[in-house]
């Protein structure tokens, strides 16, 4: 790793940034979907609306030199025309200077998951005029904060927010349609081009990529019935993301498959030629898990995510497809997501070999129940988390991946979607229930001197 290498953290606006309705700030869907359900939202959150200064500093403290985060619509733009709220950007440019004042460089995603209200009351991401919306809000962020930026990315895991809103119905708007399923992610795919189009065509300055929700494939066994279901899941975990982020094509088995139950007239071929040709500089890839494979044998599809922290509940089979398994010699959290470092050592090269792009890890990290009123955290397992997961990437690296940089979820504790706030990811330990208080666990002091080493302190092993 050369000092170029981008060690960093990251967060999300929804999750941490609270003021959920403050400074002319619009309500986002997840706003009215958590309300409304009357769930555990993220109002608050870990308030870095007001206190990203310190958050900030601290990163600085910790070694770090790169901060992703990403910017909230609803924030930004205050209706369907379209117009700016310049409070907004007064708060992105405050939290890009306090970047720059630490020298920490900024990681930016435009859309992580808060859509407008305003927009889902229009149909969301089906409706194809959100594409273009978002084209908008892209060159509104290119046009403010340009000179601040290097690094952007359009959209973070479109593939989880698409099926989780649209086919598993877990999130906003929760449904369970694959029509709509489809055509939002067309939608989605369509308006990260837009959004790479604008940045090329204003000649702003750095590099744009997109980030996906990165789980590999592996089958139980060699048969080709395996392989059959193994493409199955890679087309449907992430080759329509990255295929098309990256070589401007969904793949076409995944599209002709598609075609013979449903109808797929909503892909234009202006707009296809469009994602051919604004196709992405890098890829960010979050990991957390990988997928492990068999053929489907019996049954409807069923898709079973487990928000309750108890382990066990979870359950992926695609009828006709493939059915997901657990590997039985492996170690699980208690939400179910295996811990398998060598799933990004191999991933990281398959997407190498398929992409040949730059390649961020722009995510990774471990969620678990912690005592955060003690004095420091003594994250061990998270230390051996990290460890493993850098050494992956550095035996990537080895291999010949062109990886620039890694990112750990989460810069500090945050709130976690449908899991809240018990399910913790931060390198510092946050007390929502006493004054948002801050202290830095034994991991962010470890990653430090990580950071320091140039990776050279990782414990380094091969991983066959
Ligand atoms: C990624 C997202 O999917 O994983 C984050 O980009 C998310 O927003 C993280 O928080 C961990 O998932 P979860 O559901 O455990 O918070």
């Amino acid at each position: 790793m050369d000092e170029k290498f981008l060690w960093g953290s990251a967060t999300a606006s929804y999750q941490c940034e609270g003021a959920w309705n403050v400074d002319v700030k619009a309500e986002s869907m997840w706003d009215r979907y958590l309300h409304e359900n009357d769930l555990e939202n993220g109002d608050v959150a870990s308030d870095h609306y007001h206190r990203f200064e310190e958050d900030i500093r601290m990163m600085k403290e910790g070694g770090q030199n790169s901060y992703r985060f990403s910017l909230s619509w609803p924030r930004i733009i205050k209706n369907k025309e379209g117009d700016i709220n310049e409070k907004g950007i007064k708060f992105y440019h405050r939290l890009l200077d306090a970047c720059h004042k630490y020298d920490i460089e900024p990681f930016v995603t435009i859309y992580h998951w808060d859509l407008p209200q305003y927009w889902e009351d229009e149909g969301g991401w089906v409706n194809p005029q959100v594409a273009y919306a978002f084209e908008h809000l892209a060159k509104v962020c290119f046009e403010h904060f340009g000179e601040k930026v290097q690094n952007w990315t359009t959209f973070n895991e479109p593939k989880w927010f698409i099926v989780n809103g649209y086919f598993i119905g877990n999130y906003p708007p929760g449904l369970q349609d694959v029509q709509k399923t489809m055509i939002g992610a067309y939608n989605v795919m369509l308006a990260s081009a837009l959004g790479v189009r604008a940045f090329r065509a204003g000649n702003y300055q750095g590099q744009i990529g997109i980030v996906h929700s990165y789980t590999p494939v592996n089958g139980i066994d060699d048969t080709i019935e395996t392989k059959i279901a193994m493409r199955y899941a890679d087309n449907y975990c992430n080759n329509w993301i990255l295929d098309t982020a990256a070589l401007g094509e969904f793949p076409i088995d995944l599209v002709a498959k598609l075609a013979q139950d449903y109808d797929i007239s909503f892909m234009k071929t202006e707009e296809l030629k469009i994602m051919k040709e604004n196709t992405v500089d890098f890829i960010g890839l979050n990991y957390y898990a990988r997928t492990l494979v068999k053929p489907y044998t019996e049954g409807e599809t069923q898709l079973v995510f487990n928000h309750s922290g108890k382990k066990g509940e979870s359950k992926v089979v695609i009828k006709d497809w493939f059915e997901q398994v657990k590997d039985p010699n492996s170690e699980f959290t208690e939400w179910d997501t295996e811990i398998y470092p060598k799933g990004l050592q191999d991933g990281l090269i398959e997407a190498w070999i398929r992409y040949q792009l730059p390649i961020y890890v722009t995510e990774n990290g471990v969620g678990v129940r912690e005592d955060v009123t003690v004095a420091q955290v003594n994250d061990d397992y998270r230390i051996s988390f990290m460890n493993d997961h850098i050494n992956a990437i550095m035996n990537a690296m080895d291999y010949g991946v062109d990886v620039r940089g890694y990112y750990a979820w989460a810069s500090f504790d945050l709130y976690s979607w449908k899991n809240g706030v018990e399910k913790r990811y931060g390198l510092v330990a946050v007390d929502f229930k006493k004054d948002q208080i801050r202290k830095p666990k034994a991991s962010y002091h470890w990653y430090k001197e990580i950071i320091e080493s140039q990776g050279k302190k990782i414990q380094r092993r091969a991983l066959d």
